[in-house]
């Protein structure tokens, strides 16, 4: 019997999980995903938050119980109905009816946080932005869609910062993937559309065979896409890095590997019969506009067609 796959976007506040999430949902086919977002399982509302003096990223803050028993629903094709948070008025709406679709991206602050929460998802991707990038993205958002200014941003920030450590960083070590984009100076800026991205892939999932990757490059450092090996929270994980300034040529070998066992990204990727492709990062990443971000979306859209032909 088939039901949905079902995909983890896990990360601190502002750290491009929205984005990614809309670049993912857009590759597959919004109307085969049904989208959640966990901040809709918070447990008190903003001005209760504040009088309690909790933060939202403490797991006291969120019922996390109950978000693991959708998560199982879900995974086995049955409808929740799922409270509603809104971050326009900071309070709860009414509860929404959701059945899922084929797929269900599922993005939020502490969806890793326990281990029947952990073991619905089929793949699961963690983002990692530099500190202070996530800080910039923060402020930007915040202060043009949710109405704060840059210094209760900043504030906000400084208050949670121990929730963070605490609560959200460690989440890292359940994912298959860490996702980090990252610019390439420091001085450059993430609006020059420029950032690179390294991703850590766990052995956790069956990865696409990129070692191609490094006789394309003959091991040579300077190349904007490199693959090697290294150690992530402790545990042997492979790497591949994929630099803003990489060309459409390497872009393009890069998608072949991927591609080569999947009929559906091979269409997705064939730039002549699919003039939509290059806008899967344009449209979606309003902050990250380029060949990493699209790949990166490729990447984990590949886990989730793999994750059909394994588990279905
Ligand atoms: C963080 C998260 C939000 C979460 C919010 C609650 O910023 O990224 O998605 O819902 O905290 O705070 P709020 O600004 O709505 O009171």
């Amino acid at each position: 019997m088939s039901r949905p796959i079902i995909l983890g976007i896990v990360g601190d506040s502002a750290a491009g999980k929205t984005t990614l999430t809309r670049g993912i949902a857009q590759v597959l086919g919004p109307e085969n995903v049904t989208l959640i977002c966990t901040d809709d399982y918070h447990r008190y509302d903003r001005q209760q938050r504040a009088e309690i003096g909790i933060t939202a990223l403490h797991p006291d803050c969120n019922y996390l119980d109950v978000m693991q028993q959708h998560l199982s629903l879900l995974r086995t094709g049955q409808p929740i109905l799922k409270p509603v948070y809104s971050h326009k008025t900071g309070t709860f709406e009414p509860p929404q009816y959701i059945k899922p679709n084929k797929f269900v991206i599922i993005e939020g602050l502490l969806g890793y946080s326990t281990r029947a929460a952990r073991n619905a998802y089929d793949v699961k991707v963690y983002l990692a932005p530099p500190e202070p990038l996530r800080a910039k993205w923060k402020v930007k958002r915040d202060t043009q869609k949710r109405g704060y200014s840059t210094e209760q941003v900043l504030a906000e920030l400084e208050k949670r910062e121990p929730d963070s450590e605490q609560f959200i960083r460690p989440q890292r070590q359940w994912s298959d993937i860490v996702v980090s984009f990252y610019p390439s100076t420091e001085e450059s800026d993430e609006t020059n559309g420029h950032l690179n991205v390294r991703l850590v892939l766990r052995p956790t999932i069956p990865h696409p065979d990129f070692t191609p990757i490094i006789n394309l490059t003959n091991g040579n450092s300077d190349s904007a896409i490199r693959l090697g090996l290294d150690r992530d929270m402790n545990k042997p994980v492979d790497v591949l890095e994929v630099d803003g300034h990489a060309s459409l040529e390497q872009v393009n070998k890069l998608e072949h590997i991927m591609c080569s066992d999947m009929p559906y990204l091979r269409n997705i990727c064939d730039r002549e019969s699919n003039p939509e492709l290059g806008k899967i990062a344009g449209t979606t990443g309003e902050t990250i506009q380029s060949y990493p971000l699209a790949l990166t979306q490729l990447i984990v859209t590949y886990h989730m067609l793999k994750a059909t032909q394994i588990y279905q």
